[in-house]
């Protein structure tokens, strides 16, 4: 099969090599996936370049990516809740990774079906960062479904993979959105559903100041370099910022407001590969309360584009690869 590789550490688009290898065999409780669609990550390039060695990749060459739809076409021993031929999506986990190949085995617990209503390039898009969206809004106490009370809600970075599910995730429930992006991306983060939008190259963007003058209770926060003394400023009292890219000093906040049993909380978050929660994705996908906005698509044959166009961190929605 085609798979698009690396072999050792370093970052750039230019080191991915395009390979021919034999099609992996599914083990006890893994299926066999005829990969249709992959969802790139800016945690594909940080792997790469060396951001969590010596643990990830295990071995070299490595197939990098998570994010997949695509088509059963073979089950391991033991699986029950698939067949061939169902059409599924799944999330690999960056660490494991294979999904930037035509073939890819997925153990049976991390995916779900795909509706036949929604395209394997939406659902590619999903695993890592509507994913992430979503247990950040879980953990910030936000209630997806109405029932809790009012909230206002900042998402920082909103344009981007992560930040433009959390802003309609969040919309999904009794909340005020406050979304930071660039003046060139405000009509399309309030088409998400945003309530009001902040230029972050504005003082008042860098200062998180929402323009109606609200508190923040809880915060998705996808960007980096924002002090704790920024978002202090600006949380309610018993506020909670969410940070999926915390630096050495929010883990050191992290602790401390722990340790000094603080209302306002900053809580660093990795995300964790649930099928439970990819399957109440979906089902918003299906039922047009969630979209994928898709930045670009690439072929597998131009993976390396793709690559490129992630670390220039500069997209607006998802970054696709078609197989
Ligand atoms: N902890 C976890 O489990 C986890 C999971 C997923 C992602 N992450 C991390 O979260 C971060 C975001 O991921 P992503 O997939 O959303 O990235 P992404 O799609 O590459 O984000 C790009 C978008 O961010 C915008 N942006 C950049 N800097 C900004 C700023 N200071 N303020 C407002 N908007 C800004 C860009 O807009 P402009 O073009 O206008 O600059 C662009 O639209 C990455 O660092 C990723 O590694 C962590």
């Amino acid at each position: 099969m085609h798979a698009v590789q690396y072999s050792a550490y370093g970052k750039g688009a230019a080191t991915l090599q395009h390979v021919e290898v034999p099609i992996p065999i599914p083990k006890k409780g893994e299926v066999l996936v005829r990969v249709e669609a992959v969802g790139i990550n800016p945690i594909d390039y940080k792997i790469q370049g060396g951001m969590l060695r010596p643990f990830v990749p295990k071995r070299f060459p490595h197939i990098p990516c998570s994010d997949i739809a695509g088509e059963v076409v073979e089950l391991g021993y033991g699986v029950a809740k698939f067949k061939k031929g169902d059409k599924i999506v799944a999330m690999l986990g960056s660490a494991t990774g294979g999904g930037l190949a035509e073939y890819a085995v997925v153990r049976e617990e991390m995916m779900v079906r795909k509706p036949y209503e929604i395209s394997a390039i939406e659902c590619a898009g999903l695993g890592t960062p509507a994913l992430t969206a979503y247990q950040c809004l879980i953990t910030a106490g936000v209630k997806l479904d109405k029932t809790g009370p009012s909230m206002n809600v900042l998402v920082t970075a909103a344009s981007g993979g992560v930040g433009h599910y959390a802003v309609q995730l969040a919309k999904l429930g009794n909340t005020h959105v406050t979304a930071t992006c660039g003046a060139r991306n405000a009509a399309f983060v309030r088409s998400l559903g945003a309530d009001e939008i902040l230029d972050y190259k504005t003082p008042e963007g860098k200062a998180l100041i929402s323009p109606s003058g609200r508190k923040y209770d809880a915060v998705v926060h996808c960007t980096t370099g924002v002090s704790w003394s920024t978002f202090n400023k600006v949380l309610s009292p018993t506020g909670k910022v969410v940070d999926i890219t915390p630096s050495p000093s929010a883990l050191a906040t992290f602790a401390m407001k722990k340790f000094t049993c603080s209302k306002k909380q900053l809580i660093p978050l990795f995300v964790s590969s649930k099928a439970e929660d990819l399957e109440f994705l979906v089902k918003m996908m299906k039922e047009k309360k969630l979209k994928t906005v898709v930045d670009s698509r690439y072929h597998l044959s131009k993976a390396e584009n793709a690559w490129a166009k992630c670390i220039e961190g500069h997209a607006v929605g998802k970054i696709i690869v078609g197989v």
